[in-house]
């Protein structure tokens, strides 16, 4: 086994946080201390679809030590009400568990048993009897009782793209399964409430800290000030923990009943359904060229499982769409109701899936073509947005393509399949495919403080999933005063710092990392005109042409004062500057009201079109007789503006990567079918990609000025590592054996000659 090389060969400070995570001095949610908490127990339902008729709690309430078992019976609660996340609100769904008799799913949440000790409410939970009524129900979208609807909005047109299809020289039509997948962080969902007279703690793994304050104020009816969310870290989120998880108004009604607070601690096989995960997908893509590969015509047609209580979308064709020059295209996007929780975002909710068939198709019209498929890809390259027509804030696809090409070594690819293999007859195959992933931003708020001994401290509410955050956006005011990596301080994750822009649709950097510019060159200006003042240590000299740089101010040509001893001799013990960012375009309504903790993204496309691209390169092993696929190596390179530490980017990109290998050949929550439930719901049943799966995987950046897309000219980057990968190895497994399979995880089975 090869071990990962991108990361070691990248450079950029290293992490803000990683000694206190090796240390354990990290506080996680589940860490902070409440004196004498209850602790809380689940009792899910067995049936996915039905009524409770009867539910027996007498034995659970004898255990020892069990304060209460709150079921619909008992709970009724009388909340305010909140919307589901894609409604405005907050929400994950808009289903509150314990509010009806209703069971909407398998796995629902219909009781929950607070105790003095785990133990105690682990067993009470265990003895809850729960009579259900059981109606017909389907977790599978093929065979959902509900039929397909068209989500008009997503649908975009441009020409006759179906007269164009059929009149093409060279076409291809083919379906794409992707099956339902759940994420699985490390850190499982935790939460710990307490109330102190009308105000309420929360410690709950987020990546929205401030839209989690806004969703339970609603629901508690107290001012948002009077909601405390903390969570300086979280261990992965992937989407999983963007929304208010129903169980977290459970816990915090539940500590408001007892006058005590509550504490729980979701077990791994109960993430599955009591948050969201990525639906499955089905989608037909058709592509029609000319025989020299231009394209004349793109047809994309995506289903996405939904619930039967939330309808939820990923609607693929807003990045599909911005990907090649076509003469005409048609989507059509559309949703099937399933008796599941409601899905919702993982890593690349949109690309992730509706690539995998995307770029498998274009692969496929490259083999109709008898073309190169990087020669397909670049020929189609679109000189500015295909549907809106503005121009791209940038756009380096073909770089990616041409440099990662040369260090995959795609020249000594043979196009013909099944004719490449290693001495002992294991059979090689490359391919690769194109990723994106769009730069969409939110408004941010941040505080910059330089302290009296030259310092930096940092603060906004934003979140690092252990993605780097800290670091870069320590880095983003560092780099303006002049103030080394190890005298900056970052304080995240806390509703206490000004407002923060939730950690989903690979927003952070951007965001956060445009109001901490904005906050950092306010007090770099007010420095620089208090210390050119008459009578400071620069009077006479324009503040305009002080530098700053390794904790030092300078005149030009002067050594200039530390920014300790400048302070002092200014006699200003310590400066703040706070400021607010919104996204260019933004209206003050709108961005006021996500610094308030409610939804407000702009972008990707404005007066520009913003996205991150990037080529992906596999190599695969497939062994010729028992048809098992290894990833021998992965090739990444990718352009998302400017990359303010590359050692954490690239470990987010390796990271994705690995991912997307997972996607390819291993990820998939199987449903049973009669019992219309995830039947594999742990990590021995689930299988995700572990060392021994993943050989050498290698990831480089463009380097990419981007004046447009924000002030730091950042673009995504947390998301995109994902978006291509699993095409790119069913490419490369077509490659190996001239078998291609249209549907992930691809398996041994699907391998077998026929
Ligand atoms: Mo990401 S799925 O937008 O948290």
């Amino acid at each position: 086994m090869t071990a990962t090389t991108a990361s070691i060969q990248a450079s950029g400070p290293t992490r803000r946080d990683a000694r206190s995570k090796a240390a354990g001095s990290a506080r996680y949610a589940a860490d902070f201390p409440h004196g004498h908490p209850a602790y809380a127990a689940l009792v899910r339902s067995t049936v996915a679809r039905g009524t409770i008729t009867a539910i027996e709690t007498v034995r659970a309430e004898a255990v020892p030590g069990v304060q209460a078992v709150l079921t619909h019976r008992s709970f009724n609660r009388g909340l305010g009400d909140e919307t589901f996340v894609m409604k405005g609100g907050h929400m994950q769904s808009s289903f509150m568990p314990l509010s009806s008799d209703a069971v909407h799913y398998a796995g629902q949440i219909v009781g929950l048993v607070l105790a003095d000790t785990i133990e105690a409410a682990e067993e009470a939970a265990a003895l809850v009897e729960v009579g259900t009524t059981r109606e017909q129900a389907s977790a599978d979208m093929d065979a959902a009782r509900a039929a397909p609807e068209d989500d008009e909005k997503a649908a975009l047109c441009k020409g006759d793209a179906d007269a164009a299809f059929a009149s093409a020289p060279v076409k291809v039509d083919l379906r794409y399964d992707t099956p339902a997948q759940h994420h699985n962080p490390i850190e499982l969902y935790a939460t710990t409430a307490a109330w102190v007279g009308d105000q309420l703690t929360v410690n709950v793994p987020s990546q929205w800290v401030m839209g989690t304050q806004a969703g339970l104020a609603a629901i508690f009816g107290v001012p948002q000030e009077n909601v405390h969310v903390e969570c300086p870290y979280v261990g992965g989120g992937f989407g999983s923990k963007a929304t208010i998880l129903p169980h977290v108004v459970l816990i915090a009604e539940a500590a408001r009943r007892l006058g005590r607070p509550v504490k729980l601690v979701v077990p791994r096989d109960a993430m599955w359904t009591v948050g969201s995960f990525r639906p499955a997908t089905r989608a037909r893509v058709a592509l029609g060229a000319e025989r020299d590969g231009t394209l004349t015509s793109i047809i994309f047609e995506e289903t996405g499982q939904s619930s039967h209580i939330d309808h939820i979308a990923f609607p693929g064709s807003t990045a599909i769409s911005r990907m090649y020059e076509s003469k005409t295209l048609r989507t059509k996007q559309g949703t099937v109701a399933t008796d599941v929780n409601t899905p919702g975002f993982q890593r690349a909710p949109a690309e992730a899936s509706s690539f995998f068939g995307f770029e498998s198709a274009i692969d496929e019209l490259a083999v109709a073509l008898d073309m190169d498929p990087i020669a397909l890809r670049l020929k189609n390259e679109p000189a500015v947005d295909p549907i809106k027509g503005v121009p791209w804030s940038s756009r380096s696809l073909k770089r990616c393509y041409e440099r990662g090409a040369e260090l995959f070594g795609w020249d000594k690819r043979n196009a013909a399949p099944g004719m490449t293999s290693l001495p002992d007859g294991t059979l090689v195959g490359y391919g690769c495919a194109t990723a994106t992933y769009p730069s969409a931003m939110a408004p941010a708020a941040a505080r910059v403080t330089l302290k009296g001994d030259g310092s930096l401290l940092v603060e906004t509410a934003a979140h690092d999933l252990g993605t780097g955050a800290y670091t870069v956006l320590g880095q983003v005011a560092g780099e303006m005063l002049g103030v080394a990596d190890g005298s900056i301080a970052v304080k995240l994750g806390d509703t206490t710092l000004p407002s923060g822009p939730m950690a989903g649709g690979s927003i952070t950097t951007g965001s956060a990392g445009s109001a901490i510019h904005k906050a950092a060159t306010q007090l770099r200006d007010r420095l620089a005109d208090a210390a050119t003042a008459p009578g400071a240590p620069f009077a006479g000299t324009a503040p305009s042409t002080l530098g700053f740089a390794d904790g030092r101010v300078s005149a030009p040509g002067g050594v200039g004062h530390s920014l300790a001893d400048l302070l002092a001799a200014l006699k200003l013990g310590e400066l703040a500057e706070d400021a607010e960012w919104k996204p260019h375009g933004m209206d003050d309504e709108t961005a006021s009201k996500g610094l308030g903790g409610g939804m407000a993204m702009a972008g990707p496309v404005s007066d520009v079109s913003s996205f991150s691209f990037g080529a992906q390169f596999a190599e695969v092993h497939v062994d010729p007789i028992l048809r098992t696929v290894h990833v021998a190596r992965m090739v990444g390179v990718f352009a998302c503006g400017r990359i303010i530490n590359e050692r954490t980017t690239h470990s987010n990109l390796v990271g994705g990567m690995i991912w997307g290998a997972g996607f390819a050949l291993l990820e998939q929550s199987k449903v049973d079918g009669p019992q219309a439930k995830f039947a594999n719901a742990d990590l021995a049943g689930y299988h995700i990609a572990t060392n021994a799966d993943i050989g050498e995987v290698t990831v480089e950046t463009i380097p990419e000025t981007d004046t447009a897309v924000n002030a730091i000219g950042a673009k995504a980057v947390g998301e995109i590592g994902i978006v291509g990968m699993p095409a790119a190895i069913a490419n490369a497994v077509y490659n190996a054996t001239g078998i291609r399979v249209r549907k992930t995880p691809i398996l041994i089975e699907d391998l077998l000659e026929r």
